[in-house]
C-alpha cells in the first residue's frame, strides 16, 4: 500500500530528477531518502565523461544524509523515466543496506505508477558490517 508517507518521499524525487546530470544516458533518475526523524534528503544521478566515476541518484541523497549526520534510513524513494518503476542497482542496494535494516525502496515513475518493495527482498543474504568486524585476526 503507498502511503501519504510514501508519495511525500516520492514526489521529493520528482522534483529533483530534473536536476540529474546525464548527459551521456540521457536517463535522468531522482531519488529522495527519508531518515528516521523523518527529514528528507535528494540526489540525483551524476555522470562524469570518465564513465565509470558516475554515481547513482540514491547514493547522492543517502551521502548527503550521512554528510549532515543522519545515519538511520527508513525509506528512499527512486523515481526514472521508465515505462515501468525501475529497482536501484545492485551497488545502490548494497550501500544503502548500511544504514537500514530493511529500508522500505518506493518506485515511480512519470506516468504515476508506484511500486513499494522492501530492500531485504532485493538484497537478500547482503554482506553486512558485522561480517568485518567480527573477523578474528
Ligand atoms: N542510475 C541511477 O542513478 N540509479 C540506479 O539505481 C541505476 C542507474 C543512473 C546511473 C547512470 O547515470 C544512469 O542511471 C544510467 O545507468
Amino acid at each position: 500500500m503507498v502511503t501519504r508517507a510514501d508519495q511525500v518521499l516520492l514526489d521529493a524525487a520528482i522534483a529533483v530528477q530534473n536536476k540529474a546530470h546525464a548527459p551521456f544516458s540521457n536517463y535522468p533518475v531522482g531519488a529522495a531518502v527519508r531518515t528516521v526523524d523523518g527529514t528528507i534528503f535528494v540526489g540525483v544521478n551524476v555522470e562524469s565523461a570518465s564513465f565509470s566515476l558516475t554515481c547513482c541518484a540514491e547514493r547522492v541523497a543517502l551521502f548527503t544524509a550521512v554528510s549532515a549526520g543522519h545515519g538511520q534510513i527508513d525509506a528512499c524513494a527512486i523515481v526514472t523515466a521508465e515505462a515501468v518503476p525501475a529497482a536501484p542497482c545492485g551497488a545502490c542496494r548494497q550501500v544503502l543496506s548500511e544504514f537500514g535494516v530493511d529500508i522500505r525502496i518506493v518506485l515511480g515513475n512519470a506516468k504515476g505508477d508506484v511500486r513499494i518493495a522492501a530492500l531485504n527482498d532485493l538484497l537478500p543474504e547482503s554482506f553486512t558490517a558485522a561480517q568485518v568486524l567480527t573477523r578474528s585476526n
